[in-house]
């Protein structure tokens, strides 16, 4: 069963307002909940050190789902039945979003993920929301990147079948790729968790792709493209967001090298707000870079404060109504209107890896 972790259970009572998180804290995604966790943390204590929200103290009840769906369902159960959470944020991976959305939305507690990004996370339903871009945008400019920038008029795909964000980033590059005038060579598929990538990677090395689009997550990523290059592919790899890891660094060595992936957001970027939070992090966490993860992270929380502070209560419906009207916030990830799908618009940028890690190249704007 989901753990619950982060300080034991919170005081209840009157003086505090308790919210829930569920994140990939252990498994093979273990990066993403540990920076979500910490972005979160920090924008807590933040509003704390103002005063909190109503008079009361902010606190998080946080459950490791150990990156599986099923688990993280269970702890939204747990956060609402047992922990009276009167909001929920998380997850990263869409496909435990989706798990989440769907008890969330039943119990009419409302639920902000930082950065599922499949498009059917916030169609579960009204009390579902987001604060990044979704898929049909990443997957459009990772297909205009590598079409315009890359010059690329033949690429591979390798799709991660067990991740409902991977099926659907693969089929809309697939389509905006064509559209653009791109050939598709060869779609092939592997399980979260597979360690042993040759015979696909093989059956792409025969169609002599320019490129290969990877919308993996970085555990699997980094094992690819060593495989990848120990078969003489030699060709540039692509990805979105669900590379954004150090650890791809450290899976992938210097065969990641080259290769290019779209996010939410580049510390690179000069903005005082962008400066000061990663100051600000680092100097809570061991001067560790915050990576897109926790700056959506510590985005959603804020979102889900101003919120609480505009409501008229906490409940379900008046905290919903709150988090609909969020218009030009302005995040550390880019600034936050949420549309009438409950999904923010923004501009996604496009990073280079290369010596151990990533840097900006450019900005694409829907
Ligand atoms: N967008 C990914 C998903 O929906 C999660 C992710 C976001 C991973 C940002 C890394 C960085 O599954």
């Amino acid at each position: 069963p989901a753990t619950a972790q982060g300080g034991g259970t919170p005081p209840a009572g009157d003086d505090v307002i308790v919210l829930g998180e569920v994140g990939a804290l252990t498994g093979g995604q273990a990066t993403f909940g540990i920076s979500s966790r910490n972005g979160i943390a920090l924008a807590l204590k933040e509003a704390n050190a103002a005063g909190g929200v109503k008079g009361k103290k902010l606190v998080v009840r946080v459950y490791d789902d150990q990156s599986k769906p099923e688990e993280a369902a269970q702890a939204v159960t747990r956060l609402i039945t047992q922990d009276k959470v009167v909001l929920i944020l998380g997850e990263v991976a869409s496909s435990s979003s989706l798990a989440m959305a769907e008890k969330a939305q039943a119990a009419g507690v409302p639920m902000i993920t930082p950065s599922s990004t499949n498009p059917s996370v916030t169609e579960k339903g009204d009390n579902i929301f987001r604060v990044c871009f979704i898929d049909p945008f990443q997957g459009f400019v990772m297909a205009k990147f590598a079409r315009e920038n890359l010059k690329l008029n033949k690429v591979a795909v390798l799709q991660d079948n067990k991740s409902a964000y991977s099926i659907g980033l693969t089929e809309v590059f697939r389509q905006k790729f064509a559209e653009m005038g791109g050939k598709i060579t060869v779609t092939e598929s592997y399980s979260q968790g597979d360690t042993d990538y040759r015979a696909q990677l093989t059956a792409i090395k025969k169609t002599q792709p320019e490129g290969i689009y990877v919308p993996g997550y970085y555990s699997e990523v980094g094992v690819i493209a060593r495989q990848a290059r120990e078969l003489g592919l030699k060709v540039p790899l692509m990805g979105g967001d669900g590379w954004d890891s150090e650890k791809l660094f450290e899976l992938g060595g210097s065969a990641i090298d080259g290769s290019y992936f779209s996010n939410h957001y580049s510390p690179d970027n000069p903005d005082p707000r962008v400066t000061k939070f990663i100051a600000d992090y680092k100097a809570d966490y061991n001067g560790a870079v915050p990576d897109a993860l926790a700056a959506l992270a510590y985005d959603a929380a804020r979102v889900a404060i101003e919120a609480l502070k505009n409501a008229p209560d906490t409940s379900g419906p008046a905290l919903r109504a709150a988090i609909a009207k969020t218009k030009d916030f302005p995040g550390v990830a880019g600034n936050i209107t949420l549309d009438e799908k409950r999904n923010a618009v923004k501009s996604a940028v496009v990073l280079k890896v290369a010596d151990g890690k990533s840097t900006y190249v450019t900005t694409i704007s829907p």
